[in-house]
């Protein structure tokens, strides 16, 4: 897997919630070398100038880079992470692939396509087959490779075990996800200090999509969804960082609760067998205190900081087959940066970029 060759990337979006955390990962990365970082209002600023939180996590040379147009006719890069808005992402990414350029996303605009891979690295590394098909329907030499709404992503990966061992037939979830994931500077304070939002637009639809399809498997040339009645409520609530889900399921076989145990607490996939660089020891950790998983003091556990998922509450449910259980994932890390930053780790250790 040792390649010595460092790729240039640029990452679209740099100066927001999701571009900001893809430049801590960046920093001093053994594959990747960030050369344009671009924005829209920050245009022409430092990094170290818009950084909102976490300053020295990031390396002192991207803090002292300046913030780029995002010109799609002159920046020039071995692959682009994009942190984009989903309207300007759709243009954007599109032009960028159409010129030959590889984009790894963060955003909604392309997940749904038929043809684009919309990638857990532990979970569906075998979607990525969709560039092939991706490259020749659309006649480009690029390719859009997405990563999942934050708020499907521990969802997805708490499921996938469950999923291939016991068969799911169906999903209840309530979501209560936190400020960060609606971006800078998201909810006014006055609508959400001392209070829960029971609505985040279009988030429900997303994140019933985008687990299914990721759930689903490869045949030929499309991705048969999972076929698995899911149900979610998602609420904005005013915690910082990391999604919390409480999750009911139903499987379609009878499992122990020290069967789900294991399958959780051993879940791993390639990113562990390959040792990438953001790939935690961990996929998921169980932490079975009573009062556990808590957004503030767990949404940056496991070995490479908010890449783990943490799940707690295990309990069987009243109903034949039926389990619940409570998961947190952090959106910004495992939700948006660190999941594309693997994604790309993956992408390069298998010679796919
Ligand atoms: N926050 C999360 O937890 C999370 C998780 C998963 C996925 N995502 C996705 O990641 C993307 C970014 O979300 P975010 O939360 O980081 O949003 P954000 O904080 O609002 O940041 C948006 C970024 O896009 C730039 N931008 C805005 N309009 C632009 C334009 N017309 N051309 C070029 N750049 C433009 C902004 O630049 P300026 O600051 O310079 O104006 C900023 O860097 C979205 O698609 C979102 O769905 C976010």
């Amino acid at each position: 897997m040792i390649r010595l060759d460092k790729l240039e990337v640029t990452v679209l979006g740099a100066s927001g919630m999701a571009g900001q955390e893809y430049l801590k990962l960046l920093s001093n990365h053994p594959f990747f070398e960030v050369k344009h970082i671009t924005g829209k209002s920050s245009v022409g600023k430092k990094l170290k100038e818009v950084v909102k939180f976490d300053e020295d996590k990031i390396d002192e040379s991207l803090l002292e880079m300046t913030i780029e147009k995002t010109e799609v006719e002159s920046i020039k890069s071995d692959l682009f992470f994009s942190a984009l808005p989903s309207d300007e992402a759709l243009h954007i990414e599109q032009e960028l692939a159409k010129r030959g350029f590889k984009v790894i996303s963060d955003a909604s605009a392309y997940r749904m396509e038929s043809d684009v891979p919309l990638i857990i690295p532990e979970v569906n590394p075998e979607h990525l087959a969709l560039i092939e098909v991706q490259r020749k329907k659309r006649r480009w030499d690029g390719f859009i490779v997405t990563t999942p709404n934050c708020t499907t992503v521990g969802l997805a990966i708490v499921l996938k075990p469950i999923y291939s061992f016991f068969g799911i037939e169906e999903v209840v979830v309530t979501t209560m996800q936190a400020l960060s994931g609606a971006g800078y500077p998201g909810v006014p304070s006055l609508d959400i200090i001392a209070n829960v939002i029971p609505y985040i637009k279009e988030e429900e639809e997303k994140v019933s999509s985008e687990t299914l399809k990721i759930l689903g498997s490869l045949e030929g040339e499309i991705i048969k969804p999972a076929s698995i009645s899911l149900n979610i409520s998602c609420n904005r609530v005013s915690t910082i960082n990391g999604h919390l889900e409480s999750v009911f399921l139903r499987t379609k076989n009878d499992f122990s609760l020290e069967e789900i145990r294991n399958i959780l607490a051993s879940f791993k996939g390639k990113p562990q067998i390959l040792k990438l660089p953001s790939a935690p020891e961990k996929v998921i950790i169980l932490d079975e205190r009573k009062d556990r998983p808590q957004p503030r003091l767990d949404c940056m556990a496991g070995s490479v900081a908010g890449m783990s998922v943490v799940v707690g509450r295990l309990r069987k449910a009243s109903s034949r087959n039926s389990l619940m259980l409570t998961l947190l994932s952090n959106n910004v890390v495992r939700g948006a940066g660190g999941g594309a930053v693997l994604t790309a780790e993956l992408m390069f250790a298998e010679k796919l970029i």
